[in-house]
């Protein structure tokens, strides 16, 4: 079984060949870059030349800690530095596009975070864009290279738990949305910002579903406006299925985030050990039962990396081995057009009391 392991592992190996490393600038200064980004970038000893924000004193700081050379007084003046190949930008989602297109139009690779955009309208003018300047851009679906997540892909591909019937995301956490007042008045606020990973997931590893249904809450005295409580249940051709429960507020102090793949011989099973205590986190786990190979009931794969920071090595060093080989992309501008499809058709099932046909 451990020789089994090793393709698994390779598959999830973050390790950014140095042929491959180009200099990054970057647009936004907050908490995701500060805490996941610059870690990622400095275990892979990445050279981010230089960083923007609008709150300089914010950019200024990170840059002091993190030991960036430049803070840029303008988006223009970050636009014109030659240095930079690739722009990393992780500002709120309504004002991602604009600043999208502008460093597509400056013929720069980009890393955008998640949501890309908050409507299909903007994804498909970013992808667009990102055809129009002939520039390698993904989104920084991160999840998809948590080891935990990537390893059971992995095995699902090798055949180990045969054919996939469900996958299931279960998370019940105490999140604290004070971390973003921007997010406090989003009237779309739990699929938008924290599910879209689980939904970006169940679409790698089972395409487009053909229907959705989506019901969601609130929780009295909670501190953002938008739903924090979301069931969203997908139907596949053959009786697939797929599940994506969360809530935000549990008052229980048990912070539990659970995933689960299931096949007709086998089944996978983990833990994403970041929200357990985010953003600090524990370690992830992974488990496979299978009747393919040797498991002998679970048996645990040995997960090293965590998703904060380690997957964010993945996404940057997925935007670099396409620059210089050609290497399709995990999560690009083009496939996540289809995650916000999703997210779209989740949230009109959500107002509309129906399921929704995709
Ligand atoms: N797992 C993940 O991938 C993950 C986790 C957390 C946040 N995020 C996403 O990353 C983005 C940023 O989140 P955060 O937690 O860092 O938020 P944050 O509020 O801590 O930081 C956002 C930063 O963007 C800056 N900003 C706003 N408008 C700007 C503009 N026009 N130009 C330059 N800078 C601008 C703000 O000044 C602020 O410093 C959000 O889209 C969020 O959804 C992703």
């Amino acid at each position: 079984m451990i020789d089994l392991f090793k393709e698994v592992s390779e598959y999830c190996a973050f390790d950014i060949d140095p042929a491959h490393k180009v200099p990054v600038a970057i647009i936004g200064a907050g908490g995701i870059v500060d805490g996941a980004h610059l870690p990622a970038y400095k275990i892979e000893g990445l050279q981010v030349i230089g960083i923007y924000d609008v709150d300089s004193a914010k950019a200024k700081d990170v840059a002091a800690r993190h030991g960036i050379p430049k803070v840029y007084a303008t988006l223009q003046e970050l636009l014109d530095d030659p240095q930079s190949i690739i722009v990393d930008i992780a500002v709120p989602a309504a004002l991602q596009p604009d600043i999208f297109i502008q460093v597509a139009a400056a013929k720069k690779h980009i890393l955008a975070q998640k949501p890309m955009a908050t409507t299909v309208a903007d994804g498909l003018m970013m992808a667009k864009a990102v055809a129009d300047n002939g520039i390698i851009a993904a989104v920084n679906h991160q999840l998809r290279f948590e080891e935990g997540v990537a390893a059971a892909h992995k095995m699902v591909e090798l055949g180990w738990i045969g054919n996939v019937t469900n996958v299931t995301f279960e998370v019940n956490l105490i999140t604290p949305w004070e971390m973003w007042p921007w997010a406090k008045d989003l009237e779309r606020l739990e699929i938008m910002l924290h599910s879209i990973h689980y939904h970006d997931v169940v679409r790698w590893f089972l395409g487009e579903p053909i229907k959705v249904f989506c019901v969601a809450g609130r929780t009295q005295g909670q501190y953002p406006i938008g739903e924090t409580r979301t069931i969203s249940s997908y139907s596949y051709d053959n009786g697939i299925t797929a599940l994506v429960h969360a809530n935000h507020i549990n008052r229980g102090g048990d912070n539990r985030a659970e995933f689960r793949i299931d096949g007709d011989k086998g089944s996978i099973r983990g833990t994403l050990g970041l929200l357990y205590d985010y953003p600090t986190g524990r370690v992830d786990t992974l488990e496979v039962n299978s009747q393919v190979v040797p498991t002998d009931g679970w048996t645990p794969y040995p997960v090293t990396t965590r998703w904060f920071p380690d997957a964010f090595r993945g996404t940057i060093g997925s935007v670099m081995r396409a620059i210089a080989t050609g290497a399709p992309l995990r999560s690009s501008v083009a496939d996540t057009v289809g995650t916000l499809r999703l997210v779209e058709a989740l949230y009109q099932s959500m107002d509309s009391g129906e399921s929704v046909d995709l």
